[in-house]
């Protein structure tokens, strides 16, 4: 049985990435940003896991607006980091935990769900910016991941209640693999922001900060909430936090909050994480 060593959730803003690329971050604007993310960085190099589930979005780098998955789910051996129109980034490659994605999606189908299974496809900022800012740039990733790609982009997207069905399934995946490895799930995506619209802009600190606690202890609340819920409280972009509910019904019912950050704004958005563990 692979092990749950934590679960973390995190903005995946990619100005994060061109912040580090262009050496920005101990200015007067980004360091507050990345100080408190030190925390998350030492909790993960203490915890060595060997596997990082992460889950995203796509923002229209490998799907575009003429096929989108609800659900994806690579297999892949190696994941390349998409250029995203500013020229090939200076990170490594991404490993595949590709025995361990064949079995997740295995359950998944199981559980009747009908994933998108993408043997060769590239990420985008909503994997690479959560990995560079919890395992800093190393010459080589420590961890092999599992990308979970799930549609925050192009209504209709799923349902709060559906990524925590899917959380559930991950949970029993990562308990029947035979392996033992160390697991860390990854939710990324938010916080608030909109970046279209007539709300062009909108960050609610408010409704952020209350996340950042409810999402470890009181998660049922966030569950139950309407997509449109989200996107009144979040913006329409801020609905991808949807994607750390996956996370979080992965953990057990009670879980510690060890690490907490925030910070508003970065970029156009509302931004931080979490660090969760089990409780006992
Ligand atoms: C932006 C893009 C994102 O995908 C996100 O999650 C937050 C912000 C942006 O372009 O500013
Ligand atoms: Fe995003």
């Amino acid at each position: 049985m692979a092990k749950i060593i934590g679960g973390l959730g995190t903005s995946h803003v990619p100005s994060i990435g061109a912040a580090l690329d262009k050496g920005l971050r101990d200015t007067p604007d980004w360091k507050p940003f990345f100080d408190g993310y030190e925390a998350g960085k030492q909790w993960m190099r203490e915890a060595k896991p060997d596997i990082a589930v992460v889950i995203f979005n796509d923002h229209g780098n490998s799907f575009f607006l003429d096929r989108v998955p609800t659900f994806a789910v690579g297999v892949a051996e190696t994941y390349q980091p998409v250029d995203e129109g500013w020229g090939p980034r200076s990170i490594p490659a991404f490993e595949g935990a590709a025995d361990f994605s064949w079995h997740f999606v295995d359950r998944l189908v199981e559980r009747h769900f009908d994933p998108l299974v993408c043997r060769e496809i590239e990420v985008d900022h909503g994997l690479q910016v959560p990995m560079e800012l919890f395992f800093g740039r190393p010459a080589r990733w420590p961890v092999k991941v599992l990308p979970i790609w799930v549609n925050t982009i192009q209504y209709p997207i799923p349902t709060p209640q559906r990524c925590w069905e899917m959380g559930k399934v991950l949970r029993e995946a990562i308990e029947s693999w035979p392996g033992d490895e160390r697991v860390v799930i990854l939710g990324t995506g938010g916080l608030s922001h909109q970046l279209q619209g007539a709300r062009a802009g909108f960050i609610n600190q408010a409704a952020d900060r209350a996340w950042l606690d409810g999402i470890a202890a009181n998660p049922e609340h966030y569950r139950a909430m309407s997509r449109e819920d989200y996107v009144e409280q979040f913006g329409s972009e801020g609905a991808e936090l949807i994607m750390w509910l996956v996370m979080r019904a992965a953990m057990n019912e009670q879980v510690n909050l060890i690490h907490k950050h925030y910070h508003a704004p970065a970029s156009m958005t509302g931004a931080g994480m979490v660090v969760l563990e089990n409780a006992a």
